[in-house]
């Protein structure tokens, strides 16, 4: 896991690209005040010479330890971010109801708390996986888009599903960043998900899928496992 230290050892990384002192100050007292006893050096990527789970355009994210909890992570907002929240991304993650995203313990305008993720991203899975295996994989990515459709959530960036799904050390597969993702009655994550699968495996004749799907789309879900079918069929 890496050696866990004081969260005084990353008081300029807390406020990156610049250090900010007041600012550095809050962010810290606010992070021990909810708990946090310490922060790993752990991850791929290195930011100002500490190791880090990852850097997006809007956060950084940081495997820490809890007290109660133990080690989860926390995201924290860029200063240079275009977001001045990341409380929708927290809360709209909150209300999807299956186990398809990471446990969230707490968000504010600066932080997501949530689960700990040990996993390998879809981007460097597939440089690893045969194409049966990815195969498998992109059947356990439409299961949980379906999930998250049924939870009513729009991820919206699921086409280039890449950066965005984990693929767990178990198998299964969760999503991650949901900074555009909304609220929706008709969500179609399941659609884009397809989208990126029809492109990868440059599938031709997927005419009735498409038309299966916006069925779908439009309040039809129960044609899952029709779509599902019909995928599986065109791959043959
Ligand atoms: N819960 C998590 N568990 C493990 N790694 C995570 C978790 N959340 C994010 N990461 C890592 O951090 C990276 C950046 O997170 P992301 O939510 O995409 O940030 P941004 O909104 O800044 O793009 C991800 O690609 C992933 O590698
Ligand atoms: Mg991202």
């Amino acid at each position: 896991m890496g050696e866990l230290v004081d969260l005084s050892s990353i008081r300029k990384l807390i406020t990156y690209p610049y250090y900010v002192e007041d600012i550095s100050d809050f962010r810290i007292k606010k992070l021990r005040s909810l708990g946090i006893r310490g922060v790993y050096n752990y991850g791929s990527v290195v930011v100002n010479g500490f190791k880090v789970l990852g850097k997006g355009h809007a956060s950084i994210v940081l495997l820490v330890s809890h007290e109660l909890l133990g080690d989860v992570v926390v995201k924290v907002r860029r200063l240079d971010s275009k977001r001045s929240s990341l409380t929708n991304e927290g809360y709209i993650m909150s209300l999807v109801k299956y186990d398809v995203v990471p446990k969230v313990y707490y968000y504010d305008d600066d932080f997501i708390i949530m689960e700990y993720l040990d996993g390998i991203l879809l981007s460097n899975y597939v440089k690893l996986c045969s194409d049966e295996e990815l195969i498998k994989v992109f059947i356990k990515v439409f299961e949980a888009a379906y999930k998250l459709d049924l939870s009513l959530i729009d991820h919206l960036e699921l086409s280039r599903p890449y950066k965005h799904v984990m693929i767990l050390r178990d198998g299964n597969v969760k999503f991650l960043d949901f900074e555009s993702a909304r609220s929706s009655k008709t969500p179609c994550n399941l659609c884009r998900v397809f989208s990126s699968f029809v492109s990868m495996f440059k599938l031709k004749e997927v005419s009735h899928i498409r038309t299966l799907l916006k069925t779908y789309k439009s309040g039809k879900k129960e044609l899952f496992k029709d779509i599902i079918d019909s995928i599986l069929l065109s791959i043959k």
